[in-house]
């Protein structure tokens, strides 16, 4: 994606943004993505430490930390920057959201990979942390101030500290409700068997009336 692209990606989805020449010259969250893309590109190519100068001259101007080493798919929604930090190993995918404050960090027990992968599509709220190399799904949305340190499902969101899942494909979760937080069911996985089976029924009449 051309850094044009980001800039037209932000300017469609806040509504405060009134041009693009706005986003380009006062937006912090197109300027990390400016930074970032040269960090990232020097750190592919193991310059290390220029990458690490680059991303804290972009931690410098914008108050988000992105290290180098973080992969980050297109059209990421940075509002209002300011106390984000994003760690070396984390994953981000295409089209995610995520407000100031927001930490995508380690806690501290793990090695090697150590930060979360987050899907695509994925609303952050501002404060919210995501601690660990936990994944969470696509079209996930984890609710302002929340702890997550767990693995999250896809569609569903989650709030609180630590942070438990609320609701599922937009269907609120009560805590009455025998909802297994660690073992959710993969929804999409669900509706797919459902078709699977409603095909091989409806290829089980066909041949029933062929003979
Ligand atoms: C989570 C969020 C995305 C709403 O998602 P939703 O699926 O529509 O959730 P709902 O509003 O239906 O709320 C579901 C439950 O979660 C609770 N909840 C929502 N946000 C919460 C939060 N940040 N912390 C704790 N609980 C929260 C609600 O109170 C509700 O519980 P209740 O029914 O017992 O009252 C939204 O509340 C949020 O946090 N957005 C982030 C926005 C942000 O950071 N803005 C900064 C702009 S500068």
């Amino acid at each position: 994606m051309s850094l044009l692209s980001d800039a037209r990606n932000i300017l469609s989805k806040d509504p405060a943004a009134r041009s693009l020449v706005e986003v380009v010259l006062l937006y912090p969250g197109f300027k990390i993505l400016v930074y970032h893309r040269i960090a990232h590109w020097l750190y592919q190519r193991r310059r290390f430490f220029l990458a690490r100068w680059v991303s804290q001259r972009g931690r410098r101007k914008t108050g988000i930390e992105i290290h180098p080493g973080a992969k980050i798919g297109s059209g990421l929604f940075i509002d209002h920057g300011m106390g984000i930090v994003i760690g070396e190993t984390t994953e981000i995918g295409d089209n995610c959201t995520i407000y100031h404050q927001v930490t995508l960090g380690g806690t501290g027990k793990d090695t090697g990979k150590r930060h979360p992968t987050i899907g695509d599509n994925v609303l952050i709220g501002a404060g919210a942390s995501v601690l660990g190399p936990v994944l969470i799904g696509s079209n996930t949305r984890i609710a302002a101030g929340s702890v997550v340190l767990t693995c999250l499902p896809e569609r569903v969101t989650a709030a609180g500290v630590p942070a438990h899942i609320v609701s599922v494909d937009g269907e609120r979760v009560h805590p009455s409700d025998d909802l297994d937080q660690r073992n959710i069911p993969d929804l999409l996985a669900r509706r797919l068997r459902e078709i699977d089976s409603r095909l091989q029924a409806l290829e089980g009449d066909k041949t029933d009336s062929e003979q």
